[in-house]
């Protein structure tokens, strides 16, 4: 049954508030970086959504397809009566392969900082499960938090993390998340996706698509800034730009300025230089070695890993600590 009262474990600082002192020192630094978790308002997960099916962004459909493939082997090392804490609440069509492979789950926790989104779409799961115990936990996964304590008689707690999301965490941040991670999943497992090292023009492609999509992505975060904070950004005078940096093993995506103008915002000025940007988002691709290297600083142990035949995309299973 889904709970109703959800859990609100982190209420900190207002997402507005914490939106505009990013803003402000974002523009008031050089170089301007700003974190990408401002890309998701609710037309940003349009977008993100729409980028999903696009023909250029294998990502989704390819771990989709190693879940699909695999999910009988995850099921099996997951154990009967588990239960799943999904990080970040996405459309919950990829834990539904998961749900159905696995013997008697117990519960499913969906952890996720925008509770609207994750009250819908744990409504709906809810629907098609409807044996399930499904508690949508409103948090931000990336600061310590407290689940509620494991039912009676369950298994094993098993942390899924798909999409290769961790790729947008700094390095020091995805160690970080390993860390809390392996905290909450004591004696479980995480089941993470991870994009991989590629040829840098499949790359390209997939963060230039042909429909522009991905370019509305980026900017739809100048457009949020207007519509929530004021800035009074000129859309136009931006344009999406996204590379591979092979040194660092990712795609780096900035707003880069067309020409010389200045900025007014609560007061303040700021200037831009024509071909000066905002860095929006790393989109980090890993080698397993590499993931794994990660996995066990945080005190994992590496288990299977999944791909893809292409060996576009990985899904690991992690050992956390006991
Ligand atoms: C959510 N994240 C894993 C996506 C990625 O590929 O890094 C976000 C994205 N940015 C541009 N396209 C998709």
């Amino acid at each position: 049954m889904l709970s109703r009262a959800q859990v609100h474990a982190e209420p900190g600082m207002g997402a507005h508030a914490a939106f505009a002192a990013e803003m402000r020192a974002c523009l008031a630094a050089r170089p301007r970086r700003i974190s990408p978790k401002w890309f998701y308002d609710s037309r940003g997960s349009q977008l993100f959504d729409a980028i999903c099916e696009l023909p250029e962004y294998y990502p989704t459909r390819t771990e989709f397809g190693i879940l699909t493939r695999h999910a009988g082997e995850m099921a099996a090392l997951m154990g009967p009566r588990a239960e799943v804490v999904e990080f970040g609440a996405g459309s919950l069509r990829k834990v539904r392969l998961l749900l159905d492979a696995m013997e008697a789950p117990a519960r499913y926790l969906p952890i996720d900082i925008s509770g609207d989104h994750l009250a819908q779409s744990a409504i709906e799961l809810q629907r098609t499960y409807p044996g399930l115990d499904v508690q949508p936990v409103v948090a931000d996964y990336t600061q310590r938090l407290l689940l509620p304590a494991p039912l009676p008689g369950a298994g094993k707690r098993i942390g899924f993390f798909p999409g290769s999301t961790i790729g947008n965490f700094t390095p020091e941040e995805a160690l970080h998340f390993f860390v809390l991670a392996g905290q909450l999943l004591r004696g479980g497992a995480l089941l993470l996706g991870a994009d991989l090292v590629k040829d840098p023009a499949v790359l390209h492609a997939a963060y230039n698509d042909a429909q522009g999509v991905t370019a509305e992505f980026n900017l739809n975060l100048l457009a949020r800034a207007n519509r929530e904070l004021g800035t009074g950004f000129e859309l136009s005078k931006f344009w999406h730009s996204a590379f591979y940096n092979a040194p660092a093993s990712r795609i780096e995506m900035h707003l880069v300025s067309r020409e010389r103008q200045r900025v007014e915002w609560r007061g303040e000025r700021f200037e831009f230089d024509e071909g000066e940007a905002i860095h929006t988002e790393n989109s980090y691709k890993f080698t397993v070695e590499g993931l794994h290297a990660m996995a066990l600083d945080a005190g994992f142990r590496p288990g299977p890993v999944w791909t893809d035949d292409a060996q576009l995309f990985s899904v690991h299973w992690l050992h956390a600590p006991a």
